[in-house]
This record gives C-alpha cells, sequence and structure tokens, in this order.
C-alpha cells in the first residue's frame, strides 16, 4: 500500500494483482532502495516530490482520459484493433500510476495534494455525434497531451545519471511514444468521415488544449534544480516542449488535415 495525499495506492491481490503484473511488471526490477537523498539539498527534494506527487495525477488523468476515448471508439465503430490499443494503453497507465507512486515514496513521500478522482473525466459535448467525441478526446489527450509528454521525460531522462530515475524514466518514455501515436492514425481514419467544419474545429480544440501546457514554457526557468531526481525545468526544456508543440502536435495533425492557425500558434509559443 502506498498514500500519496490523502490517497491510499494498492492492490487488491489475488488473481486480479497476477493478471495486472503478468501483462504490466514494470516496477519490480528496478533498484529501488538505492536512492542517496543526502545527496540533495532540502529545497530540491520538496521540488523534486512535489514534481512526482503531481505525476500520479497526471498518470491518472491519462488512465481516465484513454478511458473515455476507448468508449468513444467503440460508439463510433473505430476498427477493433485501434480500440484495442486504446483499452491496453489505459493499462498502461494505471501501470504508469504504481511506478510513479512508488518514486513518490522513494524520495521521501507525497507533498499535500487534492487528489479529486471523482472530478478527473475530461467534459465532452455529450450531444456530439461519437466520431467528433473520440476525434475531440483524440485531439486534446493523444495529440497534444502525450505529445508533450514524451519529449519532456526524455528531456528528465538525458539529465539523470541516477539508475534508479533512468530505469523509471525509460519505462515511462518506452511507453508514452505509442501513446502519442494513437491520436493521429484515429484522425487518419477519420478524417474522410469529416467535414471541413469539423476540423476547423478541432484545429481550435488543439489550440486551446496546447495554450492550457503553455505556461510549462512561457513561465520563469527555475534556476538549479535537482536533475538527478528526474526533474528538468530549464532553459533547454523550455525549447524542447516549443519544438514539440511545432513538429509533434502541429506537423502531425497538419498531415491529418488539421490546420492550427499560425498566428494564435506563433502567440502561444
Ligand atoms: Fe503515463
Ligand atoms: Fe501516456
Amino acid at each position: 500500500m502506498m498514500r500519496v495525499g490523502e490517497l491510499e495506492i494498492g492492490f487488491l491481490g489475488g488473481w486480479t494483482e497476477r493478471r495486472m503484473h503478468r501483462r504490466r511488471r514494470i516496477a519490480d526490477d528496478l533498484p529501488w532502495g538505492t536512492l542517496d537523498l543526502s545527496a540533495y539539498r532540502q529545497d530540491e527534494l520538496v521540488h523534486a516530490r512535489e514534481v512526482w506527487t503531481n505525476g500520479v495525477f497526471t498518470e491518472y488523468a491519462s488512465a481516465a482520459a484513454f478511458s473515455q476515448l476507448a468508449t468513444a471508439f467503440i460508439e463510433c465503430g473505430a476498427p477493433i484493433d485501434l480500440t484495442a490499443t486504446c483499452a491496453d494503453i489505459v493499462v498502461d497507465e494505471i501501470a504508469h500510476v504504481e511506478l510513479v507512486s512508488r518514486v513518490v515514496v522513494e524520495i521521501g513521500g507525497a507533498v499535500p495534494y487534492a487528489l479529486e478522482l471523482d472530478k478527473i473525466t475530461q467534459l465532452v459535448d455529450p450531444e456530439a455525434p461519437a466520431l467528433l467525441r473520440a476525434a475531440e478526446l483524440a485531439v486534446t489527450t493523444s495529440c497534444v497531451g502525450e505529445s508533450l509528454s514524451v519529449p519532456a521525460l526524455q528531456r528528465s531522462r538525458t539529465l539523470t545519471t541516477n539508475p534508479l530515475m533512468r530505469g523509471v524514466l525509460d519505462r515511462l518514455v518506452r511507453d508514452e511514444g505509442p501513446h502519442a501515436q494513437l491520436g493521429p492514425r484515429f484522425l487518419a481514419w477519420a478524417n474522410p468521415r469529416m467535414t471541413d467544419d469539423h476540423r476547423a474545429w478541432l484545429a481550435r480544440v488543439a489550440l486551446d488544449a496546447i495554450a492550457v501546457y503553455a505556461p510549462l514554457w512561457q513561465g520563469e526557468v527555475a534556476a538549479d534544480v535537482a536533475n538527478g531526481l528526474g526533474v528538468a525545468d530549464d532553459d533547454g526544456y523550455q525549447g524542447t516542449m516549443t519544438a514539440a508543440v511545432r513538429d509533434k502536435i502541429a506537423g502531425r495533425l497538419e498531415r491529418c488535415g488539421i490546420h492550427l492557425d499560425p498566428d494564435r500558434l506563433a502567440e502561444l509559443l
């Protein structure tokens, strides 16, 4: 049992735990217990605990979003391999909850954090047809959210020399790549089923989603952070993120027929 803020994260045990770990045993063989916390200043540790505590929430949020997306895929009759992959990604994200929670425990425990799981579901227009609900979630969750988490994790991975943190970040990076590819694959399938108005609307949805993340690269650069603990907010990080917005988000959406307004995009970068 791991405690993250008010939340207890643990296993019921028995066949459900065995089944999950048969499919996803991503945490057990890492070198837990090898971190030397005395090598870090107190403020560095607190910052790392904040970042990784928030990470538990974002993994849960990704699980919820892909779960909603899988349901929308079913409702719009998307190809079954796409739907099964989406549902499988939900399991990836729950395995990440386990992995990230273990990191939180390892670095001294969670910081106070209101983790309200009953408010975690994204609100999409319930009146919209399933295809458009799926497209909206594919854009916000996969095309935007996951496309930004990949370079952020890679950057942290590059700056980390510690074997435990390298192992954790390696596993997260390995999984998140395909998560960012699922949205474009769905949009390529959905494209002939959509109108120009739908595509223009999705372009606005994408820009709104990018705007939510913009403080990550528009804010002050935090100096002197503990990069060894998987935290990477420096100058290089901001450049990495804006490059990802251009290449991974705008570029991929463009190839799916979704053209982001260049002026609004430039304002966000
Ligand atoms: Fe994840
Ligand atoms: Fe993910």
